[in-house]
């Protein structure tokens, strides 16, 4: 049986720690960082994955960022702890926090990541769709969560400056559903 819920400030120093456990050191020094500098993340969408007895699998992040002039989604880090990885934890993860941002409005998710891992999720490499230097234009990636959403939309991807960000997502539903709280899983949630 696995838990997944929203991270909590409680969860945090223990998703930092599985963080550096599964990424080079000096993680925090890409350039996605940068985006995330001084933003709130979606906080309905990190979400921390935990077994039976409350252990800690696996976590992955949101935040808001811009690309051009339109809100997008930038995701990532996801990391599942290396003793579990190969399980379809990462999956879980990835398709329950995907279908908890459609639910939630956002039209478009973007990542910087390995094409072979994120196409089974839909992704795909994003054209003329710049993240601040240095990253492989190969790694940009994106998915639509509304059809056609990616369609005409380019430039430079910025960070998300507005004082109250989900204000300023003028296409993103401000209350959560329901459903977007803690749900228990048995292993048929993995693919
Ligand atoms: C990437 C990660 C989150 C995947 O989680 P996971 O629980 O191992 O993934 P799943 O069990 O759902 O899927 C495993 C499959 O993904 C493949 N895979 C994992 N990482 C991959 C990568 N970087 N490139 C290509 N395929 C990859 C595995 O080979 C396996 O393939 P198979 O289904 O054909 O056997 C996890 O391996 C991890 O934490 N890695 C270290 C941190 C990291 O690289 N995060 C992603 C960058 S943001």
């Amino acid at each position: 049986m696995y838990e997944l819920c929203p991270e909590t400030p409680n969860d945090t120093p223990e998703v930092e720690a599985l963080m550096d456990l599964c990424f080079a050191p000096g993680r925090t020094a890409l350039s996605s960082y940068r985006l995330r500098d001084g933003v709130p993340p979606v906080e309905a969408l990190c979400l921390v994955l935990r077994d039976g007895s409350g252990v800690l699998l696996g976590a992955i992040r949101y935040w808001p960022v811009r690309v051009g002039d339109k809100p997008a989604l930038l995701l990532g880090p996801v990391s599942v702890h290396p003793t579990t990885q190969g399980e379809g934890l990462g999956g879980l993860l990835m398709r329950e926090s995907l279908g908890r941002a459609r639910e939630l409005g956002w039209a478009r998710v973007m990542l910087v990541g390995d094409l072979p891992y994120y196409r089974r999720f839909g992704f795909s490499k994003l054209e003329r769709v710049e993240m601040p230097p240095p990253t492989n234009p190969d790694r940009v990636l994106g998915l639509d969560l509304v059809d056609g959403a990616w369609l005409g939309v380019e430039g430079h991807v910025s960070r998300e400056t507005g004082g109250d960000v989900a204000a300023g997502l003028a296409e993103i539903r401000r209350d959560p559903p329901e459903s977007q709280t803690c749900v228990e899983m048995d292993g048929s949630a993995k693919r």
